[in-house]
Order: structure tokens, then C-alpha cells, then sequence
């Protein structure tokens, strides 16, 4: 069994970027600039912006964080999105999610500019990603696909099963892999919810992407040996073991999962660091507008 290490592929990619960014900048281009809106005080949310926000730092780009209250109003929320889109000075920027249940949070992935878009959550930039036209991919599945090819995992011709069909992940995740290209060529199947017999699909899968969110989900009797298994979930889960009184569950019940497989990616240390790396990267192809002219 291989450890997938993304803490160290994440921090590679950083340093590449880095570099790019030293040269940009020594050749008289503008800092490469994130902003990120954070809604409320949830504790995850606060973890990953404070993660994307280090991230810039050590690449280089310039950062803004824009603070609003869970109870600021559609319209409070929509116009700070129209004043990132209008101001020539930020490349990219995301709003984190989730927001709070009085906000349609469709309504404001679709009041950002694609070009913007460096979540890839856009349905303009969901709908190219499914037609190979450039675009900003998710920054998740993005760093998946990422992840397998650092490590020169094969996927044309496998079994993958995507289990958990959200926008940000499973639904992405699963198109990806199902593309004719180099890190595609899978069969897919996305699993679900509503899924009978879920362990007969699991059994035959080659490469499982465990992304439901539910902790411990995968057990080890429903991996077949020699897998490749990807666990996606952070859920918070109390602790008295850490300071801050809470551990990260992936979806995958590791102890048992492990000695199964060929390769394994760990929560965490697995998928999160490469979901940052993922949106640097795709902060940077908007700094240098690669994907919009
Ligand atoms: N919440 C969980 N993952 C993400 C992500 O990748 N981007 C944003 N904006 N919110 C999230």
C-alpha cells in the first residue's frame, strides 16, 4: 500500500507557481490577486479561507478577504459580488460555501463572472468543462486528477466508482474521468444516495472517489485489493485529542481500507491540500488569462 502524499505534491505545485509568479512580476506584470467572501463564523469555512489565504502568501499573489455577517441580505451579498467582478484589480475571487439557508446560493455562483470564476462553479464553466472547451475546472476534482497523475496511476480502461453526486465533486469528478483524455478514459459509475446494492459496484472498482461527506463510510469489506481509493470527506468530528477540540474524518474507514489497497490518499493530507493548489493554479490562469482573452 502507497501512501498518496498531497500535502507534498500540493507544495510542489505551489513552488512552481511561486516561480512563475517571481517572473511574472520581474517582467512588469501586475501581482496575481484572490479575493475570497466569507459569510458567518462556520468553523470549516474559516479553516479553508485561512488555508487559501497561507496559500497566496507563499506563492506570491496578493489576497483580499471580504468578512460578511451570516444575516447579510441577498442583495448585501450580490452587490459585493458585482464590486469583485467590476474591480480591474482582482483576477479571481470565490465565495465560500455553504452560505446561510436565506441566501440562493445559485443566484450568486451565477452573478460571478466566468472569467472570475476560479471555483469553476459557474455554469458557463461547468458546461465547457463538459464540452473540453477552456475553462476553470473545480478546484477539487482538478486537484484529484492532479493527485492520480503525480503519482502515475493509470485510469484509461478502469473501474472507477464516484460515490456522492454533489456540484463541487462527485457530478464533476465523475465527467472527468469518463473524458477521452489521458487522465480519463474511465468507466464510470456515479454512485448515490438512492444506489441499490452499493458494495456490488463498489466491489468491482478499480479506483473509488469517496466524496458523500458521511465519516467512516467505506469499509474495508467493500474494497476489492489492489484499489486505488480517494477520500474526499472533512467532516469535524469532537476530539479530546486536539487543542482545538475537533479531528478531521475522511469518508473512508482508513484502518480497515488501507491494507487493501495500492494506493490510499489520507485525511488529511490527501485531497484538501490539492483543492488549494487547484485554485492557486487557476488563480494564476486568470491572472495570465489563459482561459478568457
Ligand atoms: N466549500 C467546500 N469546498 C469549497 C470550494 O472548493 N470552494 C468554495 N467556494 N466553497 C467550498
Amino acid at each position: 500500500m502507497q501512501l498518496i502524499d498531497g500535502k507534498k505534491i500540493s507544495l510542489e505545485l505551489q513552488e512552481d507557481i511561486a516561480i512563475e509568479v517571481t517572473q511574472m512580476m520581474a517582467s512588469g506584470l501586475k501581482q496575481p490577486h484572490l479575493a475570497a467572501i466569507l459569510v458567518g463564523n462556520d468553523g470549516g469555512s474559516e479553516t479553508y479561507v485561512a488555508s487559501k489565504i497561507k496559500a497566496c502568501e507563499r506563492v506570491g499573489f496578493k489576497s483580499t478577504l471580504i468578512r460578511l455577517p451570516d444575516y447579510v441580505t441577498e442583495e448585501k451579498l450580490l452587490q459585493a459580488v458585482h464590486d469583485l467582478n467590476n474591480n480591474n484589480d482582482v483576477d479571481g475571487f470565490i465565495v465560500q460555501l455553504p452560505l446561510p439557508r436565506h441566501i440562493n446560493e445559485h443566484k450568486i455562483i451565477e452573478a460571478v463572472k466566468p472569467s472570475k470564476d476560479v471555483d469553476g462553479f459557474h455554469p458557463i464553466n461547468v458546461g465547457r468543462m463538459v464540452l473540453n472547451l477552456p475553462c476553470y475546472v473545480s478546484a477539487t476534482p482538478y486537484g484529484i486528477v492532479h493527485l492520480l497523475s503525480a503519482y502515475n496511476i493509470e485510469t484509461s480502461g478502469k473501474n472507477c466508482v464516484v460515490i456522492g453526486r454533489s456540484h463541487i465533486v462527485g457530478s464533476p469528478m465523475s465527467i472527468l474521468l469518463a473524458k477521452n483524455t489521458a487522465l480519463g478514459n474511465c468507466t464510470v459509475t456515479l454512485c448515490h444516495s438512492k444506489t441499490k446494492d452499493l458494495i456490488s459496484h463498489t466491489l468491482k472498482a478499480d479506483i473509488i472517489i469517496c466524496a458523500l461527506g458521511s465519516p467512516e463510510f467505506l469499509k474495508g469489506n467493500m474494497v476489492k485489493d489492489g484499489a486505488i481509493v480517494i477520500d474526499v470527506g472533512t467532516t469535524r468530528v469532537a476530539s479530546t485529542e486536539t487543542k482545538s477540540g475537533f479531528k478531521l474524518k475522511g469518508d473512508v474507514m482508513f484502518d480497515e481500507v488501507a491494507p487493501k489497497c495500492s494506493y490510499i490518499t489520507p485525511v488529511p493530507g490527501g485531497v484538501g491540500p490539492m483543492t488549494i493548489a487547484s485554485l492557486i493554479k487557476n488563480t494564476l490562469l486568470a491572472a495570465k488569462k489563459d482561459i478568457y482573452k
